[in-house]
């Protein structure tokens, strides 16, 4: 097969992590007989130091005429700190969800045992978790309308939810867990907000269409409880966006790190696939940071290619990895690699079905500390 893919290498640890991705994806291609056209775009930071734009057309154009969209991180600290900036990196971002109609975001969360003594909760509550959340991506808070008074004393964010946005999701969210556990979760704050009561009644409707799935109901504060008290109760959760970005970040802390976790925006147009992990501008340009983030996004993207195999070719590599201790320094504070042997490592397993033993030795691993 071949297959158009629109690079956004973003911000911070954008590229360093997405080029590992390229190479994982160029050896699935080698070993299974695809070809992989990269095109590159910008957007973020990136895209305002060189054109003044978060998000230059030419970018959506890119995007809208490739099968995918490989997308690294977005964010800078000099427009963190300064709130009083107009024109900011995650503007891009938001605008190219609204534009390509991304409604959907899919963030699975898995645990692996080889990490389960990073994550802060004992072993025997890490057993049995595999869940997905299914954030809603293109409404709510994050793009309602938002006032400051003249005076600067008054600010609002106004949150709204339009039933067919909420169907659509819903239907997602239903389909996707009659293919698992056949459970799901809405998270809302229906006891408080008149969107969370609109999402609710409009969740109960559409249930009727799946009744092989179980629904259940959880208030978001409660959700954030359960998520940390009793994980392996999940199975899809669906929510809308605020809540969705909140929790998935809660969630990742699960497996270890939020570095491993891998997220697909899907709707209407060229889907999507990034790191849930932010643009870590600190580890920026220094080889440390953690790809397996971005090539899990890239193993979503293959399953998105129905390319099934292949996925599951990169996730078996990923796995090795983590199994073997050639991990990146959010895992392994002394005895880490660097990004790019992590890359090197997993591009190898894929293309020649490498064993363990024999990359023990392998020479270019650029290991911090001999163990
Ligand atoms: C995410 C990020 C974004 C969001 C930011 C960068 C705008 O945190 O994808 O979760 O809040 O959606
Ligand atoms: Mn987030």
């Amino acid at each position: 097969m071949e297959k158009k893919i629109a690079v956004i290498f973003g911000d911070g640890i954008g590229p360093e992590v997405t080029k590992q991705s390229i190479k994982v994806l160029n050896a699935v291609g080698h070993r299974f007989g695809h070809v992989f056209h990269y095109t590159e775009a910008i957007m973020g930071a990136d895209a305002i130091d060189k054109t003044g734009n978060p998000l230059p057309d030419e970018t959506i154009t890119t995007c809208l005429n490739s099968d995918a969209i490989l997308f690294g991180a977005i964010g800078h600290p000099k427009y963190d700190n300064d709130p009083t900036a107009k024109i900011r990196p995650e503007q891009g971002l938001l605008k190219l969800r609204k534009e390509l109609q991304l409604f959907a975001n899919i963030r699975p969360i898995t645990t692996y045992h080889a990490l389960h003594h990073l994550s802060p909760l004992k072993s025997k509550q890490l057993k049995n978790i595999d869940f997905v959340i299914f954030r809603e991506l293109t409404g709510g808070i994050y793009f309602g309308k938002k006032e400051l008074s003249v005076d600067q004393t008054k600010a609002t964010d106004e949150c709204s939810y339009s039933r067919y946005e909420i169907e659509r999701i819903a239907h997602l969210a239903f389909k996707y867990a009659q293919k698992r556990k056949r459970k799901l979760t809405l998270v809302d704050k229906a006891n408080v907000l008149e969107t969370s009561r609109l999402w609710r009644k409009v969740v109960q409707e559409t249930a009727i269409q799946y009744s092989d799935v179980t629904v259940d109901y959880m208030f978001v504060d409660n959700a954030a409880m359960q998520i940390i008290l009793h994980p392996a109760q999940f199975d899809v959760i669906v929510t809308e966006n605020l809540f969705g970005d909140i929790l998935s970040d809660e969630a990742s802390v699960l497996s270890g790190s939020l570095g491993l976790l891998p997220s697909a925006s899907v709707g209407n147009t060229t889907a999507l696939f990034e790191p849930i992990h932010g643009s870590y501008p600190q580890a920026a340009g220094k080889d440390i940071a953690n790809p397996l983030g971005s090539i899990l996004s890239a193993a979503m993207m293959l399953d998105h290619f129905q390319m099934t195999e292949e996925a599951t070719a990169v996730r078996e590599a990923v796995s090795w990895t983590l199994e073997h201790g050639f991990v990146s320094k959010d895992i392994d504070a002394i005895n880490n690699y660097a990004t790019t042997a992590i890359g090197d490592l997993i591009t190898d397993h894929i293309e020649r079905h490498a064993d363990g033993d024999r990359l023990h030795g392998h020479a270019s691993l650029n290991q911090s500390t001999i163990i």
